[in-house]
């Protein structure tokens, strides 16, 4: 990522600087709340994504920039308001904003974040690129409400898993890679790019829920088991249901319909030994080879192998 990142570091860091001066607020709250979450990092996965394409096509342009903090803004408000839906406590590496002041203060500051998006979205001026995006943001929302009404549900398919993924994360990747060639006026690229930005969300939040059973949360930032926690269906559970022994069928049901994580050991060794993460593991292998394929009518430059790089990197990726 470090390597990937010295090919944008002047835009990233103009990216960074740009985050910054946006957060500001006459409410102290706001700013701090927002500081407190901004400051702690995160990968920066999605900016960097659009400055990648953005240089994949051609010049990378202050509009590039201000979207990728656009796109970055929006990530932040989600998961402002994601902590507070899924009760988790930890976040990069440190106390959920949500734990720290609270639920309402958590989705207000969200609700800010998403807002001076759209203020810096219409100092771009693009109706096009304002369309992509609210309709990216409006799908994340539907994506995060089809979650919550599947959670304690041990019945839902692979086939709803995958459209919750898909709206709740896949999009925003599609976005910040598509919307890179609305602003660079190369409509023959925006197609391209959009499906190598979501067949690589989808192969991410694969990855994500892997993580949520084997990561460690010194490296993910994160505490493990909070989907199990919120009665998520997410797909090692959907193998396990449809391929685990009777007992195991029999354990996941239960601490889905019970939302439960009691039996949490017992659950990460069996998603682990059934070869359900493995399945997963096989499945976002699959949607980083499609996010490989959309990239072939792209000349070669330090750009485009970095997109490349970068699906290795989301399977491999332990944070
Ligand atoms: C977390 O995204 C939410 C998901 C879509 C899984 P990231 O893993 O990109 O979070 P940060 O920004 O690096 O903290
Ligand atoms: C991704 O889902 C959340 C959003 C897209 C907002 P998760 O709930 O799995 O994300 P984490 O694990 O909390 O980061
Ligand atoms: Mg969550
Ligand atoms: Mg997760």
């Amino acid at each position: 990522m470090q390597q990937i990142r010295q090919i944008v570091d002047s835009e990233f860091a103009a990216v960074n600087d740009f985050i910054i001066e946006q957060l500001h607020s006459n409410v102290p709250l706001v700013e701090n709340i927002g500081h407190y979450i901004v400051d702690a990092g995160g990968k920066r996965l999605r900016p960097l994504l659009t400055l990648l394409c953005a240089g994949a096509i051609g010049d990378i342009k202050q509009d590039h920039i201000r979207l990728a903090s656009v796109i970055e803004f929006i990530h932040t408000a989600t998961l402002l308001h994601d902590d507070v839906v899924d009760i988790s406590a930890l976040r990069r590496g440190r106390p959920t904003a949500n734990a720290n002041w609270g639920n309402a203060p958590s989705v207000l500051v969200g609700d800010f974040l998403y807002s001076r998006a759209f203020q810096i979205l219409v100092e771009i001026g693009s109706l096009p690129l304002m369309g992509l995006l609210s309709g990216t943001t409006n799908t994340v929302a539907e994506g995060e409400v089809l979650q919550l009404s599947r959670a304690g549900n041990a019945d839902t398919s692979e086939a709803t898993y995958f459209d919750v993924i898909r709206s709740k994360t896949a999009v925003l990747f599609g976005a910040a890679c598509g919307g890179a060639a609305i602003i660079s006026n190369t409509d023959q690229h925006r197609d391209a790019l959009y499906e190598y930005g979501l067949n690589l969300g989808i192969a991410f939040q694969l990855i994500d829920d892997i993580l949520d059973y084997e990561g460690d949360p010194e490296e993910t930032g994160k505490n493990v088991g909070d989907d199990l926690a919120e009665g998520k269906p997410t797909l090692p559970l959907i193998y396990l249901l449809k391929n685990g022994d009777q007992y195991q069928q029999e354990l996941v049901r239960h601490a889905i319909s019970n939302k439960t994580s009691e039996q949490l050991g017992a659950i990460i060794s069996a998603v682990t030994t059934s070869g359900a993460l493995a399945y997963c593991r096989q499945s976002a292998e699959h949607y980083t080879q499609a996010a490989l394929n959309a990239l072939t009518p792209f000349n070669d430059s330090p750009y485009r192998s970095a997109l490349e790089r970068l699906t290795v990197i989301a399977l491999s990726r332990r944070s």
